[in-house]
C-alpha cells in the first residue's frame, strides 16, 4: 500500500528525511514546519506552514492529508507532545512520546535514569534545583566540571569549565543566567562520536558512527553551534576508534532501550571516546542535524518500509548501508552563531551541486532566488570510498556555490584533522 508520510520540521535534517521518503518505493510525502524549505517543497505533495510545537494543528493537517505515518524531526516538537497527539489520533509517529523524550529534554532525568538503571558510561554528576547551591558546588569541586542547564537550550546552554571558561566565569554563568536548575558533571576528555539507533518495540537497529563538529571555526575554535558538519566512514567505525569501542557504545544503547521499555523513534547517543572507552555525553530523541545527512543517504534499506514495520509491530528489517564514506559541510551566514548577517544569495541548487547532495536548512526562498537567514543555510554532502575522497566531492560543490556572505569549516573531513583525532586518542590511551 502507498504510505502517506507526514514530516514535521523544515531544516537540513528534515530535508534528508524528505529525501529518504522520496527514495522509498511507495510513499507520498507531506510536510509541515514554521519555515519553508525549498528542498522539501520540491519533494512533497503538499506543505503547510505550522509551528513545530502546535500539536493540534499538526494533527489536523495529518488528518486532512490522510497520513498513515509521521516522522518528527526537531526535539521541540517531541517536548510539546506532537508524537503523543499524533499517536492518540491514530497516526503512528516515529518519535517518542513527550514522557520518553525526557531522555533528551530533561538532563536531570537523563542522568538519574542512567544511574537508576546502572547504564554503563555515565559520568559522575550532581543535580541542583537552585543556582546558589550549584554555584557553591562548582566553587568547591576538586576538578573541572561541565555545567548543564536542565532543559532544552538549542545546543547552546552547556559550558565546559577548563575548556570554554574558567571556574569563576562558570560561577557567574550559573548565578547571572536565565536557568534555575542544573546538572554539574565530570568533564569527559576524548573524541566525540554519535550513533543513531532506530528503536521500536524494545528492539533497535544501529547506524554507522558519525563525528559532528560543534565549534564554529576551523581547528575547533570559537563558540558552540548546532553543528558545522560531520563525517562517517565506509565502515561503522571512525578512524580513531576500534570495533570494540563501537561495540561498547552499542552495549550502552542496548541497556537504554531495555530500560526505556516502550520507546519508539530514533535514540541518538552522543558519546565521548575516553581512554577508558565510550562514556555518554547525552542522549537525543531524534535524528542528529547534521548527522542525519550522513546517515540517511547511505541507508539502502527502504526507509518507509522500515517505519511501517515499526508501526505494524513486524520487527524492523536489518539495515543495509552503502560502503561509502560521507562528509557533510554546512554553509552558515557570516558572523554565525554570535552575530549572523542574513540576506546573502545562495549560489547553488540541487542540480549544480555536482556529485554532492545539497540539503537546504534555514533559507528564505524568494522569487529571484534563495537567500540566507540568521541560522545555518545549507549543507553539501560528498560520498566516496574514503573520508578524504568524500571531502573533495563536498569541496567541489562548495566551489560551485561561491561563498559570498557564507562561512564553511573547510577542515572537516580533511586528512590533517582526521590525523589530529587519531593522535589525540593515541595520546590519551598511552597516558
Ligand atoms: P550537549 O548540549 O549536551 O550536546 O552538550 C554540548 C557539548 O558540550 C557536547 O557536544 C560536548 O562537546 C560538551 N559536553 C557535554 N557534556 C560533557 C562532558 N561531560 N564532558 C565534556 N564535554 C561535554
Ligand atoms: N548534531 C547535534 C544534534 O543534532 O544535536
Amino acid at each position: 500500500m502507498t504510505e502517506t508520510v507526514l514530516l514535521v520540521g523544515g531544516g537540513g535534517r528534515e530535508h534528508a528525511i524528505a529525501r529518504a521518503v522520496d527514495d522509498a518505493d511507495d510513499a507520498e510525502l507531506y510536510a509541515c514546519a514554521s519555515n519553508r524549505n525549498p528542498g522539501i517543497d520540491a519533494l512533497a505533495a503538499g506543505v503547510e506552514r505550522i509551528e513545530e510545537t502546535d500539536a493540534e494543528a499538526i494533527v489536523d493537517y495529518a488528518a486532512s492529508v490522510g497520513a498513515t505515518l509521521a516522522v518528527i524531526g526537531p526535539e521541540a516538537a517531541l517536548a510539546a507532545g506532537v508524537a503523543d497527539a499524533l499517536d492518540d489520533a491514530g497516526v503512528y509517529a516515529f518519535g517518542p512520546r513527550a514522557e520518553a523524550a525526557r531522555i533528551e529534554t530533561d538532563k536531570t532525568f537523563q542522568r538519574e535514569f542512567m544511574a537508576e538503571h546502572a547504564i554503563p558510561g555515565c559520568p559522575a554528576f550532581e543535580t541542583f534545583d537552585d543556582p546558589a547551591a550549584a554555584a557553591d558546588h562548582l566553587r568547591n569541586a576538586d576538578e573541572d566540571l561541565v555545567i548543564k542547564p536542565r532543559g532544552l537550550t538549542g545546543g547552546k546552554g552547556v559550558r565546559v569549565v577548563g575548556d570554554q571558561l574558567t571556574r569563576a566565569e562558570g560561577v557567574d554563568y550559573i548565578l547571572d543566567g536565565d536557568y534555575e536548575e542544573f546538572v554539574l558533571e565530570e568533564r569527559l576528555v576524548g573524541e566525540e562520536f554519535t550513533i543513531q539507533a532506530f528503536v521500536a518495540d524494545g528492539s533497535y537497529r544501529v547506524t554507522p558512527a558519525v563525528q559532528d563538529h560543534k565549534r564554529a571555526y576551523e581547528g575547533d575554535e570559537g563558540p558552540n553551534t548546532g553543528g558545522m558538519g560531520s563525517y562517517s566512514d565506509a565502515t561503522f567505525e571512525l578512524p580513531f576508534m576500534t570495533e570494540a569501542d563501537y561495540a561498547a557504545a552499542v552495549e550502552i544503547i542496548d541497556a537504554v532501550v531495555e530500560a526505556l521499555a516502550d520507546y519508539k523513534g530514533v535514540l541518538y547517543g552522543q558519546f565521548m571516546l575516553t581512554a577508558e572507552g565510550p562514556k555518554v555525553v547525552e542522549f537525543n530523541a531524534r535524528f542528529g542535524d547534521p548527522e542525519a545527512m550522513n546517515t540517511l543517504p547511505a541507508l539502502e534499506t527502504d526507509f518507509v518500509e522500515l517505519l511501517a514495520a515499526a508501526r505494524d509491530g513486524e520487527g524492523m528489517p536489518a539495515l543495509e548501508f552503502a560502503d561509502r564514506a560521507t562528509v557533510c559541510k554546512y554553509a552558515v551566514p557570516d558572523g554565525y552563531p554570535t552575530d549572523p548577517t542574513a540576506g546573502a544569495r545562495v549560489g547553488i541548487d540541487p542540480e549544480s551541486a555536482g556529485e554532492a547532495l545539497l540539503f537546504y536548512a534555514s533559507v528564505d526562498a524568494r522569487e529571484d532566488g534563495v537567500y540566507t537567514t540568521t541560522s545555518r543555510s545549507f549543507a553539501v554532502v560528498g560520498h566516496g570510498e574514503t573520508i578524504t575522497g568524500a571531502e573533495a566531492v563536498a569541496e567541489d560543490a562548495l566551489e560551485q556555490a561561491g561563498e559570498t556572505g557564507l562561512r564553511v569549516r573547510h577542515d572537516i573531513g580533511t586528512a590533517e584533522l582526521l590525523q589530529r583525532r587519531i593522535d589525540h586518542m593515541d595520546d590519551l590511551r598511552d597516558d
